[in-house]
């Protein structure tokens, strides 16, 4: 196992990619992420809020950055290659993208008997759940928790997917405990998005300079 060259409980702001690349290999036991969903709207928080400055832009368009990971990912990851290339639209792509070099960096962050959630809405959660099949293998997805937001939870009729969002559960080796993980994990989330609506503006503009995964 790696050993953490990060104290417990550190918050960092900003892009996550360049922190996680100095991040010791095989350190983390777990992983949950509530990325943009390719919703196409960009978010500000109202002035006057005490989030105030923070934005997020979740409108995508292919970039030639996006196409020179690609290229290193076709020639590294040639099944996680396959699986972007499935993305209906060039805008997918990129979303894939910027997902796909994020993902590798967290495999790599985990240990083997780490566990990752990944939050997300049917716009993409296919597409992402192929993407880590490919990534942390198939043979390690776990579970799927769907869950319904409070008051959203019977509906009159019908099933409205909007009230409903998606963590995949992989876990790169071992057995989960997948019962427990899961109720502290939506404590953790309910806890932390009651009091954190704050975040710093990220962008995917880092240069693939490097290994992605390696
Ligand atoms: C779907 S929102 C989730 C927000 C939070 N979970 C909540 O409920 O308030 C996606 C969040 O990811 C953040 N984000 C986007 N790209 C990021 C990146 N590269 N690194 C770190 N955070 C990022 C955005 O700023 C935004 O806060």
């Amino acid at each position: 196992m790696g050993v953490p060259n990060w104290g417990d409980k550190t918050v960092w702001t900003g892009d996550n990619l360049p922190i996680m690349r100095g991040m010791n290999s095989a350190s983390v036991d777990l992983i949950y992420l509530d990325p943009p969903f390719n919703s196409h709207a960009n978010y500000a928080a109202p002035i006057g809020s005490k989030a105030a400055g923070a934005a997020f832009k979740d409108t995508w368009t292919l970039t030639d950055l996006d196409v020179e990971w690609l290229n290193l990912i076709e020639g590294k990851h040639p099944q996680l290659w396959r699986s972007i290339q499935a993305a209906a639209a060039p805008s997918y792509k990129s979303y894939l993208v910027y997902m796909a070099i994020r993902l590798l960096e967290m495999r790599r962050l985990l240990k083997p008997t780490g566990s990752i959630y990944l939050h997300c809405d049917p716009t993409m959660s296919h597409y992402l759940k192929v993407m880590m099949d490919a990534i942390f293998g198939h043979q390690n997805f776990r579970n799927e928790i769907i869950w319904a937001y409070a008051g959203g939870g019977d509906p009159p009729q019908g099933f409205p997917p909007e009230t409903r969002h998606n963590p995949a559960v992989f876990q790169r080796g071992g057995s989960a405990d997948l019962q427990r993980s899961a109720s502290s994990l939506w404590t953790t989330q309910h806890n932390w998005t009651s009091s954190h609506r704050s975040r710093g503006h990220a962008q995917n503009g880092i240069s693939p300079g490097w290994n992605p995964g390696q």
